[in-house]
């Protein structure tokens, strides 16, 4: 999985100029088996169907081997670095080799560092308390790459570059910026969350390390759909989150150069980050156990390692085109149905299975709502933590994404794109709540083995209509 495609490549989904409709084009199976692939899920009115998971771009289900991996583990199960026991000294090594394996996957140098985070939120906030100086993004980046920046502390912070309207642009713009006032590192995005753009990233490390920058790039959409190589692109560190990579388990990593994460405060201050204590002082570990402070999550660790592993055993050119079929067949069809997907350049030459789109006459939330009670099809709606970008494509109301994985099929792709055509027709058939975020009544049954849980219903706890996702009433954007 260290092979990242040169950004010249193009995209079949984009450039197509001859959209195809899905009764013509070939069947396209899923990739890798997934745990529960085949579940059915209630709607509204009594009926079922089988889910259609769509939102690999927030969290990918589990792949069968890794499920299977972790399962094997489990019963061997045992803290790390601490215990003498044999399941603890199995563990420790496990857990060891995980990092070698991580590491060597998205193509470490000998003298990188790999620190087990929770997810690339995490890992990007580890990095921030590091920098030495001011960062730069762009402002179509994931919360996760914007605001960890941000600092009350003379001499570091984030400046925020607008995007320009095309790479090229905005490429000068970075420049610009960079040349302006020297700054300590260039964060950026290795594929947008919101449309699933690829930048030219072996431009940027050249920029940023012109200007006397290191560069980070937020794989976390990124690393699933076309592997990662740190090395090979010259960047200085990768972050990634494993919930995105089919290892739902929680732990994502930080990977990269080890002087600044040897000279910052530790991220997690505890056991286990530590050399020496004595009433008085600490003498810190270094790297990576510096930042680790406390039991880590093994077994996300190991799920992390069993998934790079399995991406890589398939191997990234057949990822890239399975993906590519399925994205230009949802593209075409979207575009066969008068939308457009929204992009930030046009002139991006490689896109990830991640599309955003908005139905013209219908509010996104209710169209999210109405595909999964009606349909059961999982997608997201809304802002997608990414609030600047959907201010600056003008979509202030949000929008609706779909996103691919190794997943799913191209009868995943026609479902989505049958129910759309219906909503369209027809509208919804069922009621739903006035700003279109639930279905009106949800009579949804819950899973019987939720009982023990103490979950009465569907939309009782957080929703997609979360504050988060919305807009409010004079929201920052
Ligand atoms: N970062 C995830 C997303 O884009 C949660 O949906």
């Amino acid at each position: 999985m260290t092979v990242l495609a040169p950004p010249s490549t193009p995209t079949p989904s984009v450039a197509s100029p001859t959209p195809t409709g899905p009764a013509v084009a070939a069947e396209v199976p899923a990739l890798l088996p997934t745990v529960g692939a085949s579940e059915s899920v209630p709607l509204v009115g009594g009926r079922r169907a089988r889910f259609v998971h769509l939102d690999t771009a927030a969290s990918a289900p589990a792949l069968t081997r890794v499920a299977n991996h972790v399962s094997d583990v489990l019963p061997f199960y045992a803290s790390v670095h601490r215990g003498a026991g044999y399941l603890s000294q199995l563990c420790t090594g496990l857990y060891e080799q995980a990092r070698v394996t991580v590491g060597r996957a998205v193509g470490a140098r000998a003298d990188d560092v790999v620190v087990f985070t929770r997810n690339t939120t995490d890992a990007l906030n580890l990095l921030s308390a590091a920098v030495p100086g001011e960062v730069v993004v762009l402002d179509v980046e994931h919360h996760a790459n914007l605001l960890p920046w941000r600092s009350p502390s003379p001499g570091h912070g984030v400046r925020v570059v607008p995007s320009g309207s095309t790479l090229g642009e905005t490429e000068a713009a970075l420049a610009a910026e960079l040349a302006r006032r020297p700054a300590a590192l260039l964060a950026v995005t290795g594929a947008s969350n919101v449309t699933g753009e690829v930048p030219d990233l072996p431009r940027l490390v050249r920029l940023a390390h012109a200007h006397g920058a290191r560069i980070a790039v937020d794989a976390a959409q990124l690393l699933p759909h076309r592997g990662f190589d740190l090395a090979g692109l010259g960047a200085d560190y990768v972050a990634f989150s494993g919930h995105k990579l089919y290892a739902p388990f929680g732990a994502g990593a930080l990977v990269g150069r080890r002087d600044w994460l040897d000279e910052a405060e530790p991220h997690l201050a505890g056991g286990g980050a530590v050399r020496q204590v004595t009433t008085t002082g600490t003498e810190w570990a270094s790297s990576p156990e510096r930042h680790e402070g406390g039991t880590p999550a093994v077994l996300g660790a190991l799920a992390l390692a069993e998934a790079l592993r399995t991406l890589e055993a398939t191997g990234p050119g057949r990822i890239r085109a399975h993906e590519a079929s399925l994205h230009r067949r949802l593209v075409d069809g979207l575009r066969l149905r008068g939308i457009e997907p929204l992009r930030i350049w046009p002139d991006a030459a490689d896109v990830v299975g991640v599309v955003s789109f908005t139905v013209p006459g219908f509010r996104s939330a209710l169209v999210a709502s109405y595909l999964s009670a009606e349909h059961g099809i999982g997608v997201r709606d809304g802002r997608f933590c990414a609030h600047p970008l959907l201010a600056r494509l003008g979509v202030d109301d949000g929008a609706v994404r779909a996103s691919l994985g190794v997943a799913n099929s191209s009868a995943d792709v026609d479902r989505l794109l049958g129910a759309l055509d219906l909503l369209v027709a027809e509208g919804p058939r069922w009621t739903y709540t006035a700003d279109g975020c639930r279905p009106l009544p949800d009579d949804r049954e819950l899973p019987a083995w939720a009982a023990v849980t103490g979950l009465q219903a569907l939309g009782t706890a957080s929703t997609p209509c979360a504050p988060s996702n919305t807009p409010a009433a004079g929201a920052d954007r």
